[in-house]
């Protein structure tokens, strides 16, 4: 890995990935391309480490050409392909966009690779393509059900994890079919730094510090596997450098609260660090279920623990503790991305009134 391509690099994962690659490896050179959607920002990319190792590009995935044009002139050997929509409650309002960047994306984003690293006989030796991928994928686990693990059959149920479960086939199908070098991730929850505030985490954050209801979806008993970001940030480096041409790694954190226990544990945190009159976890409000909402996800990680040795190093409370402190120092990081109209207009049509 020495030409990084980081696509959706402005993004939540992808901006702590571009920091932390940056920051752990002194000869690495990262090329990021994002379309700057709504939930790229910019901000998420000041005070980079080494910025004399880093380029931004604005540019969208779908544009084959202009990938093409990226893998020639930077002379890239690794693509981290992050770009893609990944909320699943816009996915519900408005499949479309889900449908064009994570599936046709990824295509043009595979098609670029194909016409640049597999052209001459040996051309992709040194070559990798990580495809960065969910847990989603494998549907929703019943209670008593095992963990996922890698051979779990796919079986998504929202258009969101329909559309990432697509372009984990299309990356495989080019692995197979053509040879491409490829790895895939298949990770739970993130959660930390640079979140935009529509997920779970910085959403209870942000709207508990406003004094603002915290909308628990249905019953709030659907459980997720909650990682630290930088944890994953890590994962796929080690799957990179490490994994085997081919290969998907499942990860994850290791703990599995249900919905409920992690928005009380923020809140509990925060009366801890900001104290105020009254306890926050009673801005709870129990509000209607998502659609087609999956009850439960857990990962297996033994396999990156036993073939790369991997393990998550933050604790839940640690990571809980870290992103709740960074929100907490991040005024103007916050005040910039929440000033943004299209911000402003989710927040209004989702939580007006609460
Ligand atoms: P995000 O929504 O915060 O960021 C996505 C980034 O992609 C944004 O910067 C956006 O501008 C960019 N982008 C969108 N469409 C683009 C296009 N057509 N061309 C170029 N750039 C485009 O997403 P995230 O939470 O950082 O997730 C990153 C990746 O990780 C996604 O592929 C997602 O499926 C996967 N993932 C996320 C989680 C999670 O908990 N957030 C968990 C597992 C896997
Ligand atoms: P989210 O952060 O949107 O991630 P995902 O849907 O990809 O798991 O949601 C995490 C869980 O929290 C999910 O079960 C939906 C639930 N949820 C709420 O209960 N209230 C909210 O306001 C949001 C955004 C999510």
């Amino acid at each position: 890995m020495h030409k990084v391509l980081v696509t959706g690099g402005a993004g939540f994962i992808g901006s702590n990935f571009v920091r932390h690659l940056l920051e752990v490896h002194s000869e690495v050179r990262v090329v990021n391309l994002d379309a700057l959607t709504y939930a790229g920002s910019l901000e998420n990319l000041r005070d980079l480490p080494h910025s004399e190792r880093y380029t931004f590009v604005q540019g969208d995935i779908c544009d084959r050409a202009h990938n093409e044009k990226l893998l020639d002139e930077h002379e890239i050997d690794t693509i981290v392909h992050f770009a893609a929509e990944s909320h699943v409650d816009r996915s519900i309002d408005g499949p479309g966009a889900f449908m064009e960047t994570n599936i046709r994306g990824t295509f043009e984003l595979l098609e670029a690779a194909r016409s640049r690293w597999l052209q001459e006989a040996g051309a992709a030796r040194g070559k990798r393509f990580h495809h960065v991928s969910t847990d989603e994928v494998y549907g929703s686990l019943e209670p008593a059900e095992p963990a996922f693990h890698e051979e779990r059959a796919y079986s998504p149920n929202s258009p969101y994890s329909a559309s990432k479960a697509a372009s984990d086939h299309i990356v495989r199908a080019y692995g197979h079919t053509y040879g491409l070098p490829f790895t895939m991730s298949n990770c739970s929850n993130n959660y930390g730094p640079y979140q935009f505030p529509e997920k779970l985490v910085p959403l209870t954050i942000v709207n508990a510090l406003a004094g603002r209801r915290l909308p628990v979806y249905g019953d709030g008993q659907q459980v997720r596997d909650w990682l630290y970001v930088v944890d994953h940030c890590q994962a796929i480096i080690d799957i990179i450098e490490s994994g085997k041409n081919g290969e998907t790694y499942n990860v994850g954190g290791n703990n599995q609260p249900t919905n409920l226990e992690i928005i009380k544990s923020i809140c509990a945190i925060l009366d801890e660090i900001r104290p105020q009159e009254g306890r926050r976890e009673e801005l709870i409000e129990f509000v209607k279920d998502r659609p087609g909402h999956d009850r439960r996800y857990a990962m297996n990680i033994d396999k990156i623990a036993a073939d790369l040795d991997w393990q998550p190093s933050y604790s839940l409370e640690r990571g809980l503790r870290a992103t709740v402190q960074w929100y907490l120092q991040s005024e103007s990081w916050l005040a910039a991305v929440s000033k943004r109209s299209d911000y402003q207009t989710w927040i209004t049509r989702n939580y007006k009134n609460r």
